[in-house]
């Protein structure tokens, strides 16, 4: 990957990135910020910031179904004026009203990885109450299955196992790029 000097990179819309817990929304989120410089918002942080505290304590003390208004909330507070890189937390796709939202933000991107890949990924994880050690590895593999369906909506779908953050981030660019 070229240093971001000589990358000319220029977005009209952002890039949202969405997938399974572990697949790297976090890291590749960093990467595409370092690489076309804009701005970055993970929106578990912006949950964190509107509630005042960590995502693990509004699961034990509300529980799931308040996180995800919350996570909802959060959504709606973006405006969609100002292109970004966002990471979502792996649940966004779950509520249909989220979608909307999420597509006014800008294209949305898959970060897909297999479940040999995520498993090794969030063992020992902490702050991610649904991949806690008290979930058993069948309830998790099982979530992913759910989900896959959604995640598959998405505009673009970039694959990571096995690959490092930087080819990923290429690939993301170079497809974004076609179709600006
Ligand atoms: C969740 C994923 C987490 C966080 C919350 C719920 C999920 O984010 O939003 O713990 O339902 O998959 P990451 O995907 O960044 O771990």
């Amino acid at each position: 990957m070229p240093p971001t000097s000589v990358m000319s990179v220029s977005f009209k819309t952002g890039l949202i990135l969405i997938g399974f817990m572990g697949a790297g929304k976090s890291t590749v989120g960093r990467a595409l910020n370092r690489h076309t410089g804009l701005p970055l918002v993970d929106l578990d942080e912006v949950i964190v910031q509107q509630q005042g505290r960590s995502i693990s304590e509004i699961f034990a003390e509300q529980g799931e179904s308040a996180f995800r208004c919350y996570e909802t909330e959060a959504l709606r507070s973006l405006d969609s004026v100002q292109p970004r890189i966002m990471a979502t937390g792996g649940g966004i796709v779950g509520r249909p009203e989220n979608w909307p939202l999420l597509r006014q933000l800008g294209r949305l991107i898959y970060l897909r990885a297999e479940w040999p890949t995520l498993k090794s990924r969030l063992v020992g994880s902490t702050g991610r109450p649904l991949a806690s050690s008290e979930v058993s590895q069948e309830a998790l593999r099982e979530l992913l299955e759910q989900r896959r369906p959604l995640y598959e909506q998405a505009d673009l779908i970039v694959d990571t196992d096995n690959r490092e953050v930087d080819e990923v981030v290429r690939e993301i660019l170079d497809r974004i790029k076609e179709t600006e």
